[in-house]
């Protein structure tokens, strides 16, 4: 939210959310100015999201759909929260709930998606603005945006406790290497901005 609101102070751009569940985050780039087109797979999130839009008085256009539906337009700005705990399924369910946080065995499918739908769509001097667990990578991400042709960074990282997913998943997690804490109650999140050079 905070970066969202930091690298948008150029009202009027246009802005696309990849997975924008209730919609929070697009109705914040709203606010500041922003044309905002967000995308969902989830025909509850879509639902939440308009109503989200509505009740703050925000023009937010609301598409039903996968990443790979908005392919072909063009965006200043992509932001997205992607599902990103690592889970024991190798791809992310098809449907129900767990849809909004599983993503596969690393947590990287729909992360992945999400870095090479950003540069098709972002236009020249475009930017991404993405969020996710330092646990299921940030090497790996940096590497993918930079594959892409993106100059990318970290802009932000924060420590906040485990949710009750992770927290249910702590003895799998472990398993798989990715936390080496037995004491861990807390993950990293991590900011990452990538740019069209
Ligand atoms: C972690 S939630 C983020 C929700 C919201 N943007 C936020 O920051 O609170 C991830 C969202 O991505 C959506 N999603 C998952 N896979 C998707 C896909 N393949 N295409 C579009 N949306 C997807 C889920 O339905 C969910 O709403």
């Amino acid at each position: 939210m905070h970066a969202v609101g930091r690298e948008l102070r150029v009202p009027g751009r246009r802005v696309l959310e990849l997975g924008t569940g209730s919609g929070a985050l697009a109705v914040h780039a709203a606010r500041q100015g922003a044309r905002v087109t967000a995308v969902d797979i989830s025909h509850r999130a879509v639902l939440c999201a308009r109503l989200n839009a509505a009740l703050h008085r925000q023009r937010v256009t609301v598409r039903h759909g996968d990443l790979s539906s908005v392919a072909r337009g063009r965006y200043d700005v992509v932001i997205s929260n992607p599902p990103y705990v690592p889970a024991p399924a190798a791809l992310p369910p098809r449907r129900g709930k767990a849809r909004a946080w599983d993503g596969g065995l690393d947590g990287r499918v729909v992360v992945d998606r999400v870095c090479a739908t950003a540069a098709t769509v972002m236009g020249p001097g475009g930017m991404l603005l993405m969020v996710h667990s330092a646990m299921c990578g940030v090497d790996a991400t940096l590497d993918a945006l930079h594959g892409l042709g993106l100059d990318a960074q970290v802009i932000d990282r924060e420590l906040v406790p485990f949710g009750p997913v992770m927290r249910s998943r702590l003895l799998w997690l472990r398993d798989q290497g990715l936390m080496d804490d037995e004491q861990q109650d807390k993950e990293e999140l991590v900011v990452f901005r990538a740019r069209r050079c």
